[in-house]
């Protein structure tokens, strides 16, 4: 069946000294928890060191952005390329975040994850409804449309292989967690849209995280449910214990 995966995107914290402190620690913290593939996202400054720190572990690497051109004058961009050199097995893409601050669309997500998987990287895709939309019934309408774009064009298999996040953007960083049974009920909604656009293959494999104020106390019920196969996790993913203290809670739930 799916393996859980949990990954802590540590957004803007962490500096490289700090960032390689933290992964020590986790190493230790976590080793016996392998039910669970765990995933860190530091800054794009810390993924050599943190690298260095993590050969041989249990523990995988994020980046939580690229460009897609391999290289070339684009002043301030890393490429999918230089990403899969510097250790990097996953890449977290079209994070809210990045649609509201630096004005990604479902095209440029789309464009992203073609090349993140053209360079053997996988895309961990974000998706998930503002408040005002979720408060206007708008929540299946928008996730749907973020699916269907930001996988257009993508083979099964490809799709097979993808990690999925839905992150209600109300829900991040504001301690207000959807509930288990709402969060169930939209993954369920994008592993049936899966089903129904790349096959039933596609649709049993595709692990569907769930994100928003995950917490060591919330993550055993969110996990327990049939479509929630890992957390997108933010703020709880900064501190060791809280981190660890997630894993924990999901190898628990995985084999409940
Ligand atoms: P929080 O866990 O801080 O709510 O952040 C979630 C998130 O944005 C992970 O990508």
């Amino acid at each position: 069946m799916r393996r859980p995966i949990i990954a802590g995107n540590w957004k803007m914290y962490k500096t490289p000294a700090e960032a390689v402190e933290f992964v020590t620690r986790l190493r230790e913290a976590t080793t016996g928890l392998d039910g669970v593939e765990i995933v860190v996202a530091p800054p794009f400054p810390a993924l050599a060191p943190v690298r260095e720190v993590l050969a041989g572990s249990h523990i995988g690497l994020a980046a939580q952005n690229m460009f897609w051109e391999t290289e070339g004058a684009f002043t301030g961009e890393v490429s999918p390329v230089m990403l899969a050199e510097t250790g990097c097995r996953y890449v977290i893409l079209g994070h809210s975040e990045r649609r509201q601050y630096f004005g990604e669309t479902d095209a440029n997500v789309n464009h992203k994850v073609r090349a993140a998987l053209e360079h053997g990287l996988v895309p961990i895709v974000c998706v998930g409804e503002s408040l005002s939309e979720r408060e206007a019934g708008l929540t299946e309408k928008v996730v749907t449309t973020q699916v269907e774009q930001c996988l257009a064009g993508l083979s099964s298999a490809a799709v097979a292989g993808l990690v999925i996040a839905y992150e209600p953007v109300w829900a991040i960083g504001t301690g207000r967690t959807a509930s288990p049974d709402d969060a169930q009920e939209v993954n369920a909604r994008i592993r049936e849209l899966i089903g129904s656009l790349f096959g039933a293959d596609a649709a049993a494999l595709v692990r569907i995280q769930y994100g928003g104020s995950v917490k060591p106390d919330n993550t055993r019920e969110l996990m327990s449910r049939p479509d929630i196969d890992g957390a997108l996790v933010g703020g709880a993913s900064l501190k060791v214990e809280s981190f660890a203290g997630i894993v924990r809670g999901c190898e628990e739930a995985a084999k409940i």
